[in-house]
């Protein structure tokens, strides 16, 4: 069976059981600058999650795009992969358990033809925090699963959360035995020599852990995620997901192509191709930092093992097309973003390359430079690494062409060590995460609102709004206007946004269809991402937008909006920084 196979037989099932099927949100998470690529299904549901009404009811289905970049450097092994497809059901207070395991069993069995002999699952073992799960064990055997192939596990294999704080709660994961052997006696699924394939996750997400540990939330959730690309190996008998049809025209491509037969590298290439593709037609750009930098690192790690196989960069442009036909019809935001797919890719190759001449020639000087000493210090090639992206390898190579050894001891320390601060980093960055509503941010929300109107009444209707993003401290707003504003135009949207906040205006929720909000005059991103139905918020008489909320009650108490920087973001795009101050 196909991936999209798959994927469809999944929506028309929880659609047949009273789901609503919702849009995959972009892959790079919007009002949520802590995050910085949609890593689960259940990411841009967390205000639902936590209680907001969702428009689409409470049983909602979708195919969820996500990249997680934790494993970057594993993939070229047979299964990590960095973007991936997560299919998931949500119950928000609806159905629990008995309802929930019943449904991926008949899903599993039924649909996917998996006989339920080779199904194993984990159900969570019970602690301090939480009792022993013997309801979903229960709801298993009943359904069909086993009893021998039921197993107990603690919080670290069936406790799910994303991050350190949020919605989470115990899980019960489905296992496929592939058939292989066990690896010893004690082989069972929490052991991962890949006997056991986890294959689908149900969290009874009914708590919310922060600082001060768990609590219960408002409602009794089930946040589920099966992830596409392995059961799509599964089902096809296939080893790795690269022998899919998902990989497969790109693998092909590159072995024609190669000169060198590598075949980790082909599966890094053709990995880190689609991953790219995926953020840069989901508006990602590669940069120095945060998301953008991660962009730029599978771009070049692509790029580097291209040149390993010895294939002619020029042939980036046929493999970007060989992708786009081949998944145009799941991802259309392929085809519709082609050329600037192969604009950005190919703009960065050449920035790379020209960083790969410029290194070569600080390797020369500093070969120079060490005399007849023939042993580079470590030191020398993290500096050519950290300050002029040079990769450790291609130094390496460099080093035995010219007679010479590399201290790679002393790198891979301070390698390390660079590493640990930057997974630190991104660590620190998922922490304030998800669940990261409180008075501030949610005020900001609001003001961000008042301000697109109130620069839509200042500067004009051609105003757009086409990025946002908040924290604590400031919102930040990108729109579409063609020149830099005046300072009388900035204090007059100041002006306007102030007088809206002190009016006190009532902040109200309506639920309407996606056609009957546009038709109403509400304003709002209008890409394809909303469902059929979507919440529309109005701030008095003042601004009516298409939004998921959460937002204030009322305006007053927001404090006063101060317009802190107003700057070009790209071209024909503006970008506001501003504060509210208490
Ligand atoms: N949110 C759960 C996961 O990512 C379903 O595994």
């Amino acid at each position: 069976m196909k991936a999209i196979e798959i994927r469809n037989k999944y929506l028309n099932f929880f659609k047949n059981h009273g789901h609503n099927v919702i849009p995959s949100a972009p892959l790079i998470p919007e009002n949520d600058p802590s995050v910085l690529f949609t890593t689960a299904g259940m990411q841009p549901l967390v205000p639902y999650l936590l209680g907001e009404k969702h428009p689409a009811g409470t049983r909602l289905t979708d195919y969820q795009k996500c990249v997680r970049t934790n494993d970057i450097d594993e993939v070229g092994d047979n299964r990590h992969l960095t973007y991936f497809e997560m299919l998931g059901n949500w119950s928000l207070g609806d159905y629990f358990k008995e309802e929930s395991i019943q449904m991926s069993f008949d899903f599993l069995t039924k649909e996917l033809g998996i006989s339920k002999e080779k199904l194993s699952v984990t159900c969570f073992a019970g602690d301090d925090d939480c009792p022993r799960d013997e309801i979903s064990a229960n709801c298993w055997k009943k359904a069909g699963i086993l009893e021998e192939n039921i197993y107990f596990y603690g919080k670290d294999n069936n406790w799910w959360i994303a991050g350190e704080e949020g919605p989470c709660g115990p899980d019960t994961e489905m296992f496929l035995d592939t058939g292989k052997e066990p690896c010893g006696p004690n082989c069972d699924p929490s052991c991962d020599c890949g006997k056991y394939v986890e294959i689908w996750n149900n969290v009874f997400m009914e708590y919310f852990k922060d600082k001060n540990g768990y609590s219960k939330l408002k409602q009794r959730n089930v946040d589920t995620g099966l992830g596409l690309e392995r059961m799509a190996m599964l089902l096809q008998g296939k080893e790795t997901p690269f022998d899919t049809e998902l990989f497969y025209p790109v693998m092909k491509k590159l072995e024609e192509l190669q000169k060198v037969d590598i075949i980790e590298s082909r599966r890094i290439i053709a990995e880190h191709l689609r991953s790219s593709m995926m953020i840069i037609a989901d508006g990602g750009r590669p940069s120095n930092i945060d998301r953008g930098y991660v962009l730029r690192r599978l771009i070049r790690r692509m790029i580097r093992h291209l040149n390993k196989l010895q294939i002619d960069l020029k042939e980036l442009s046929t493999l970007i097309d060989i992708n786009v036909q081949n998944l145009k019809e799941m991802y259309p935001e392929l085809e519709t973003n082609e050329q600037t797919i192969k604009d950005v890719i190919i703009e960065e190759k050449d920035k790379f390359v020209k960083t790969l001449n410029h290194g070569e020639r600080e390797f020369e000087k500093e070969i120079k430079r060490l005399g007849e000493n023939k042993k580079i210090p470590g030191e020398v090639v993290f500096k050519l690494y950290d300050t002029y992206g040079f990769p450790p390898e291609v130094t390496s190579e460099l080093a035995k062409e010219n007679g010479y050894e590399i201290d790679l001891k002393e790198f891979e320390e301070l390698f390390k060590k660079h590493q640990e601060k930057s997974r630190l980093g991104a660590e620190v960055k998922f922490k304030g995460g998800l669940a990261d509503q409180n008075e501030k941010t949610i005020s900001y929300h609001t003001a961000t609102h008042l301000l697109h109107q109130a620069l839509r009444t200042v500067l004009g209707e051609h105003v757009k709004q086409c990025g946002s993003n908040i924290t604590e401290e400031r919102l930040r707003f990108d729109f579409t206007h063609p020149q830099k504003m005046t300072k009388e135009e900035i204090k007059e949207v100041e002006d306007l946004v102030n007088e809206e906040i002190k009016k006190d205006l009532k902040v109200t929720c309506e639920e309407m269809s996606y056609e009957d909000a546009k038709k109403s005059g509400a304003i709002g991103l209008f890409t394809d991402k909303y469902g059929d139905r979507v919440k529309v918020y109005s701030i008095g008489n003042f601004s009516k937008e298409i939004c998921g909320g959460p937002h204030v009650t009322h305006t007053g108490d927001m404090g006063t909006f101060k317009i802190k920087k107003e700057e070009s973001s790209s071209s024909g795009v503006r970008r506001i920084k501003a504060v509210l101050i208490k």
